[in-house]
């Protein structure tokens, strides 16, 4: 298994609350939404089929919503299922915050 590397992706004011940053980080397409003041980071695709969560996903009141066919996540519980067609949580990966300025581990 390889192991996580840090990437520094910006000011924590870039990430503001609830809203979707769609980024390329080391060569993946990933979403970074923060959710009650800490940032999450998600691989950028919904795991029903292989659309862009920046594209077609929504924010709200602790999930995340893929508006192609209403697949919801729960971004209190790491990208877990609320609401099928997914049967798969999303693809998770760490952040830290520190000193204003968000890392990721991918
Ligand atoms: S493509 Fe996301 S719920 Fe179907």
């Amino acid at each position: 298994m390889a192991v996580a590397q840090r990437y520094d992706v910006g000011s924590g004011t870039e990430f503001p609350e609830g809203v979707i940053v769609g980024k390329n980080i080391g060569g993946q397409d990933v979403v970074f939404i923060r959710r009650l003041g800490k940032v999450q980071c998600y691989f950028d695709q919904c795991t029903h089929q292989p659309v862009k969560l920046s594209r077609c996903g929504e924010a709200t009141a602790g999930k995340l919503v893929c508006q192609v066919h209403g697949g919801t996540f729960d971004l209190d519980n790491s990208g877990a299922v609320l609401v099928d067609p997914p049967m798969d949580a999303l693809k998770s990966f760490v952040c830290e915050e520190t000193a204003g300025q968000v890392a990721v581990y991918i």
